[in-house]
């Protein structure tokens, strides 16, 4: 029988949700590297087909807050890092407001592959939306992850983070801001005790003049602040 990437890690343990075998955490780091090099040639999904690479999280192997957005972008895609294009800098810039530091803390993408179509005319590669088979085919990557970095607060960043890992009835809109109570979603809590959802920073690029992005960009940074304080609380803990 053929085996997955995530399958084929040393030390297979039962994950609870879907009984699916991942690598047992070894210390920080480790684990990271071997699930990073393990990621590179999942084939859990088609969107390798068309990607540069696969694009796994980064950052302090033991984050007290991890960062979770969609997918790459054009620019991740072919630098092979999460959150260094256009959404990164807004990001950047938010945390920075916010007094996150973000060599502190992990981001990650729900799905780990660049999903995009061609333009009409050009060579401009557009963003496509992730099917839910393909958030579902990822998820096992973002929980390994999770259990890995073992960050005290989750914040999803955007409609897709939040349905992966929150239920695909998560509104963002109505619920951004605030902490997920844990019958939402028992499994992610019990990986990181505070959980949060905001918008996704390329939602405030999208934003159809400069007050609109300033309002989107000020109440991004409120969530922010919010995530901030709790990382302080934690810490003081
Ligand atoms: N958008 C995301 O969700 N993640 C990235 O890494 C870049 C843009």
């Amino acid at each position: 029988m053929k085996t997955s990437a995530i399958e084929r890690l040393q030390k297979p343990v039962a994950m609870p949700s879907r009984g699916i075998h991942i690598a047992a955490p070894q210390r920080g780091r480790t684990s990271l590297t071997a699930l990073r090099r393990a990621a590179r040639d999942c084939r859990a999904c088609d969107l390798w087909k068309h990607a540069t690479q696969t694009v796994f999280g980064e950052g302090a192997s033991k984050a007290s807050i991890m960062f979770v957005g969609e997918q790459p972008g054009d620019q991740e895609d072919l630098a092979g890092h999460p959150f260094v294009g256009p959404a990164g800098n807004v990001l950047d810039q938010a945390l920075l407001e916010a007094g996150i530091d973000r060599a502190e803390v992990y981001l990650t993408n729900a799905v780990k592959h660049f999903k995009w179509s061609p333009a009409e005319r050009g060579k401009r590669r557009i963003h496509k939306k992730p099917r839910y088979s393909e958030i579902h085919a990822c998820r096992p990557w973002l929980e390994a992850e999770l259990r890995v970095v073992k960050p005290r607060i989750l914040v999803c960043l955007g409609s897709t983070a939040a349905q992966s890992l929150l239920g695909r009835t998560f509104s963002v809109t109505r619920q951004r801001g605030q902490l997920i109570d844990s019958p939402l979603a028992p499994f992610v809590i019990a990986l990181a005790p505070f959980v949060i959802a905001t918008v996704h920073p390329s939602s405030i690029l999208r934003a159809p003049n400069s007050d609109a992005r300033q309002l989107q960009m000020q109440a991004f940074i409120d969530d922010l602040r919010i995530v901030s304080k709790l990382a302080r609380k934690a810490k003081a803990a």
